[in-house]
């Protein structure tokens, strides 16, 4: 069992990230050791998912804006808080955006990550009682036919910019391990939905469009299938790999939970509706079938067999109890919504919305 003391937590403003912190903080009562939050605060990362923590929790919670890519920014962080860990979230996260421009994902997925394992390697000579956790995704697997599930094993294929950048990411983080023993472990994890999901993702996304009687754009035919898994269920197998993964290996995490897009889309509408006094029938109604993302991955499916087996972790939240939430979650905090909506992401969808419906 590691002892986990000073932990470098990048893009901790982000989905995952936050609620990561969130859960070492407020669900896990024997965690004493410090968590520092390197966050660029890009239009994803949001201190207000965040508010209070170094109030309510002092010492144990610091936060650093800065930029994963600045070497020099990163060197004197590692110095000034004697890092032991580091759980690397930061990333550019959208595939769509990823398609529309590239460039920040090669930047940050990928010289990020690399930044980073140079920081670490230079400031962990010794290499004991260290370790690089990265956080990755089941899309450097590629896609599926009908049958099947990625496993450890599968060997990469990533189709979008998105993917392409993290699974170089991937494979850097291996390398550093083969060639300089820098102590890493890495983790796979299928699509995440909860709290604090930026809503440009399919569930915060339908969700709030449902609410506000916008259409709901689907894209090709509805049929994409996405396991989907509850980000604090991820998070907690996360935590499992820091304390008990085997230094070196890889993890696949996911929700053995796999839904057509369409369908998913059906039960957050009757969900919805129900919750906010809509007639689903209406809102059915305003669903859109828009042209298909290019390159789109037709199904995930991940086989997360190994972390079950070696390191005893399962999932705990099921698909309904985790949308169940995850939509009161988003009626309930509409000051969130609506701060994170104004500004670039507003821009973003206005400008993209018309394009992405005539690819
Ligand atoms: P997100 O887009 O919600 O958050 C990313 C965070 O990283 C933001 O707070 C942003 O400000 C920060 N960031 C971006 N560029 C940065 C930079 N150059 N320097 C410092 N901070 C920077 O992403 P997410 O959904 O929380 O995903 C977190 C990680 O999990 C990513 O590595 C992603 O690839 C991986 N992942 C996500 C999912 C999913 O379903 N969302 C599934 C599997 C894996
Ligand atoms: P997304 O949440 O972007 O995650 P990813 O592409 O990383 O899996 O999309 C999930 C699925 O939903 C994917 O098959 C694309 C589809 N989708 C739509 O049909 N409409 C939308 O508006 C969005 C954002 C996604």
């Amino acid at each position: 069992m590691r002892n986990l003391k000073n932990i470098l937590v990048t893009g901790g403003a982000g989905f995952i990230g936050c609620n990561f912190i969130h859960l070492l903080l407020e669900g896990e009562p024997e965690f004493t050791g410090r968590i520092i939050n390197l966050d660029a605060l890009t239009y994803a990362g949001n201190s207000a998912s965040l508010t209070d923590l170094a109030g309510q929790f002092g010492t144990q919670y610091c936060f650093e804006h800065g930029d994963i890519c600045d070497r020099g920014f990163v060197d004197a962080l590692f110095k000034k808080y004697g890092i032991d860990t580091v759980v690397h979230f930061a990333a550019e996260s959208h595939v769509d955006r990823s398609i529309y421009g590239p460039e920040t994902f090669i930047k940050t997925n990928v010289m990020g990550t690399f930044t980073l394992l140079e920081a670490a390697r230079n400031a962990w000579k010794e290499g004991d009682g260290v370790l690089f956790h990265h956080i990755s995704t089941d899309e450097v697997y590629g896609s599926l036919g009908e049958t099947g599930a990625f496993s450890e094993t599968t060997p990469y294929d990533p189709r979008s910019p998105y993917s392409a950048s993290k699974a170089s990411s991937d494979h850097l983080v291996m390398a550093y391990h083969h060639t300089y023993g820098l102590p890493i472990t890495l983790s796979n994890c299928s699509n995440n939905y909860g709290p604090y999901q930026f809503p440009e993702k399919l569930i915060p996304l339908m969700i709030l469009n449902i609410v506000e009687g916008k259409p709901l754009p689907v894209y090709g035919d509805g049929k994409n299938i996405r396991d989907w898994v509850y980000v604090e269920d991820h998070n907690r197998a996360v935590w499992t790999i820091l304390h008990t993964g085997v230094t070196g290996e890889k993890y696949n995490i996911g929700g053995e939970n796999e839904w057509e897009n369409i369908r998913l889309l059906h039960t957050l509408i009757d969900l919805v509706s129900q919750k906010a006094g809509l007639d689903p029938e209406k809102v059915r109604g305003t669903i859109t079938f828009v042209k298909d993302r290019p390159g789109h991955d037709r199904r995930y499916a991940i086989d997360c067999s190994r972390i079950k087996r070696e390191l005893g972790w399962t999932r705990k939240v099921g698909f309904e109890e985790g949308l169940a939430k995850t939509v009161d979650w988003y009626l309930a905090n509409t000051s969130w919504v609506d701060g994170i909506r104004s500004g670039e992401y507003q821009r973003w969808v206005e400008k993209t919305y018309g394009e992405r419906c005539r690819y």
